[in-house]
């Protein structure tokens, strides 16, 4: 009989075939999603509407990821949540099996081996890095060595016009108090080694746009965290009647996305010069804010987003004496829910709330730039639906969302484990995979019916 370990246990767990090799598990439980590579067996499990993560791995393996992921949920970190481990698992030929580690699948994650695929533009592949960077960075402001960052490793989010990453296999992690400077340089260092390896092999396969080199985008990832991690942490000094310096630091974290928890300030005995250095910084300075307003529960940039259309709501609507909680609950009635509802079911899952209202925002603007006049919102809702909405593939990956958004239309020799490639694999008249997001998007360097990207169109108008 397997025992589960789990601090919130799901029922419908309990009845499957756990004597069973997951490899073999019959596919009436399974969903055929986009996954990384892995050493271990992984595998997408659904019960009713709800899909898990399983991956077969020795049982003190299991724990001890099940315990980190535990943590660092608790520590607000962007990363998969454990669900489950089940072991004391037994053969029906009677020979013991490995536990199984289970956790909730990240809906609206994008897999990585689309996200740079030829045709990419520069500037994405840029904010693929960047959240990347952010990820490390904030991982390593709470104590924790990765020891194993890499591609596979790291699930991507929308998050308006940037990405959100998140840790996906904490396997080899290890939580301290604080990392010294030559822990987080080793994890630095395998993230290079990995990434660029990971970054050879789409080139290999074709699945590299040319314009990338490995060795140029790991070196970006690089400097990259190196000027994160100084303006979140590092030491900055001036002269006693530049105290201004304080405020701006701390906007500038805010700009970054980050709260200023603990603020260190020495001054020295004459008062003639001050030194600085945050202490404690969180991450979802905005998306806090936001949460704490509307109870939305949102990436960053997308609550950056939301926050702005808000402050302009409430400039338009002269609300500005009015308590901004209230503001808040008026906006969340009279514009986000109805956008949101206006979707017809079946393209729910192409994106999640707060990014679809996101690209209703960029639809109207652009649709009034375009017209000269001031499109209503609903009237942009519609528009958004008919010319948007409906040509995406699906990205919420529960149940029908399938491999075609894997493989751009091709088929995998086994859908329920991609890591067995393609299954025309010598054709090659086939394309690489691509993402229709991004041909979309990058449409609107060319013309008008790009209306995804605010920052192309911004430039050009
Ligand atoms: N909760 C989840 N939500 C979405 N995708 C997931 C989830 N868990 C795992 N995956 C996918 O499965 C892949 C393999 O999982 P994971 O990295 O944990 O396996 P692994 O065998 O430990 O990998 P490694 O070879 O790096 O040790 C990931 O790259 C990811 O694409
Ligand atoms: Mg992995």
């Amino acid at each position: 009989m397997p025992r589960f370990l789990s601090a919130k246990p799901d029922a419908r767990l309990i009845p499957l075939p756990w004597d069973t090799p997951l490899a073999q598990w019959p596919i009436e439980h399974l969903v055929a999603l986009p996954r990384g590579i892995s050493r271990h067996v992984v595998r997408f499990v659904t019960v009713d509407d709800q899909v898990y993560a399983a991956k077969e791995v020795a049982e003190h393996l299991a724990i001890h990821e099940y315990r980190l992921l535990h943590d660092l949920m608790r520590l607000g970190t962007p990363s998969v949540e454990a669900v489950a481990v089940v072991s004391g698992r037994v053969g029906a030929d009677g020979e013991p099996l490995d536990s199984v580690l289970i956790t909730r699948h990240l809906d609206f994650a994008l897999p990585y081996r689309s996200l740079f695929s030829p045709g990419v533009r520069h500037d994405t592949v840029l904010r693929l890095l960047d959240a990347m960077v952010v990820l490390l960075v904030r991982l390593h402001l709470l104590g924790f060595m990765w020891g194993d960052v890499s591609l596979s490793n790291i699930l991507f989010r929308r998050d308006a016009g940037a990405f959100a990453a998140y840790l996906v296999d904490a396997e080899t992690g290890e939580l301290h108090d604080r990392l010294t400077d030559g822990q987080r340089a080793h994890d630095l260092e395998i993230a290079r080694v990995n990434i660029f390896g990971d970054f050879c092999d789409l080139e290999a396969g074709g699945l590299l746009d040319e314009s990338l080199d490995p060795l140029g985008l790991v070196e970006t990832i690089e400097s990259r965290y190196h000027e994160l991690w100084n303006e979140l942490t590092g030491l900055e000094e001036f002269s006693g009647s530049e105290l201004h310096r304080i405020e701006s630091r701390v906007r500038r974290l805010n700009a970054l996305g980050f709260d200023v928890a603990e603020l260190d300030i020495q001054t020295s005995p004459d008062g003639r010069t001050v030194s600085m250095q945050p202490k404690v910084v969180d991450a979802g300075h905005h998306s806090r804010r936001l949460m704490r307003l509307t109870g939305l529960d949102t990436e960053e940039n997308q609550a950056r987003r939301l926050l702005n259309d808000l402050d302009t709501f409430r400039a338009r609507r002269q609300l500005q004496e009015v308590d901004e909680a209230v503001v808040a609950h008026q906006w969340l009635t009279e514009c986000f829910e109805p956008v949101v509802n206006a979707v017809p079911a079946e393209l729910q899952g192409k994106r999640d709330p707060a990014q679809l209202y996101h690209e209703v925002l960029d639809y109207r603007w652009y649709m009034s730039q375009h017209e000269n006049r001031e499109v209503p919102l609903l009237e942009a809702t519609a528009g958004y639906i008919n010319d948007v909405l409906r040509t995406l593939p699906d990205e919420a990956m529960s149940g029908d969302a399938m491999v075609q958004v894997e493989g751009g239309g091709r088929r995998l020799a086994n859908p329920y484990d991609p890591s067995m490639g393609y299954a025309d694999e010598d054709d090659e008249d086939e394309g690489p995979a691509h993402d229709p997001w991004e041909d979309a998007a990058a449409q609107a360097d060319a013309g008008p019916d790009g209306v995804l990207d605010i920052d192309a169109l911004r430039e050009k108008g």
